[in-house]
């Protein structure tokens, strides 16, 4: 099983998807892929984001992709079966806790008493999330105190402007964010746009 290390150390971005289509999604990875991501977030938003992991596990079987939005035990086995590498969850409970994981499982956070509480059910990184709504960058220098060895990957409020100041953040391994990948330009199939806007995101965080 890949490590929940495995993921966050991918790409210093993880893009957040909601996608309508399997057929969208195909050409929306090749974009990501053309553009240097090979990591994809397809949140379990839309009807079609199952079928569209299954394509894009299949289709870029070396790519990691992953499921988003799993908010209990059935999307995370919904999530596995359709062939997704990772879970990403805006929260944690006891029933993703206790749900048998054949992948790694990265928990949303907002709180110290919920970092806390992750951290005795053998959780160490965790999504900070909505990352600017629950104090970005200040709150992450402030995590740090008292959770020096726990990683972030901050997703929430994050665009093009203000994602190198989270990125530089000894406790932040990547972050997650959808402005590289907006709907508009999904439905418009302006997919050679997608792979400017990745690559130029990759070039401000490198
Ligand atoms: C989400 O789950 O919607 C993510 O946090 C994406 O947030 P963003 O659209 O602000 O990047």
């Amino acid at each position: 099983m890949l490590s929940v290390q495995d993921v966050m150390s991918r790409s210093p971005i993880i893009p957040v998807i909601s996608i309508k289509s399997a057929e969208e999604m195909l050409f929306l990875a090749d974009a990501l892929i053309e553009g240097g991501v090979d990591i994809f977030e397809i949140t379990l938003r839309t009807p079609k984001a199952l079928e569209a992991i299954e394509a894009v596990a299949k289709e870029f079987p070396h790519a990691m992709t992953g499921a988003g939005t799993v908010i209990n035990s059935k999307t995370f086995g919904d999530a596995e079966d359709a062939g997704a590498k990772f879970a990403i969850s805006p929260g944690l409970t006891l029933e993703l806790v206790h749900h048998d994981r054949t992948i790694p499982l990265l928990p949303g956070v907002a709180t110290a008493s919920e970092i806390m509480c992750a951290l005795e059910y053998g959780f160490d990184a965790f999504k900070l999330f909505p990352a600017s709504i629950v104090g970005g960058v200040g709150a992450l220098k402030a995590f740090r105190g008292p959770f020096n060895d726990v990683m972030f990957c901050p997703t929430g409020g994050i665009n093009a402007t203000n994602a190198r100041e989270y990125l530089e953040l000894p406790n932040v391994a990547c972050i997650g964010g959808s402005w590289i990948v907006p709907s508009d330009l999904i439905h418009e199939k302006r997919f050679d746009e997608i792979t400017r806007l990745t690559k130029e995101a990759l070039r401000l965080l490198n």
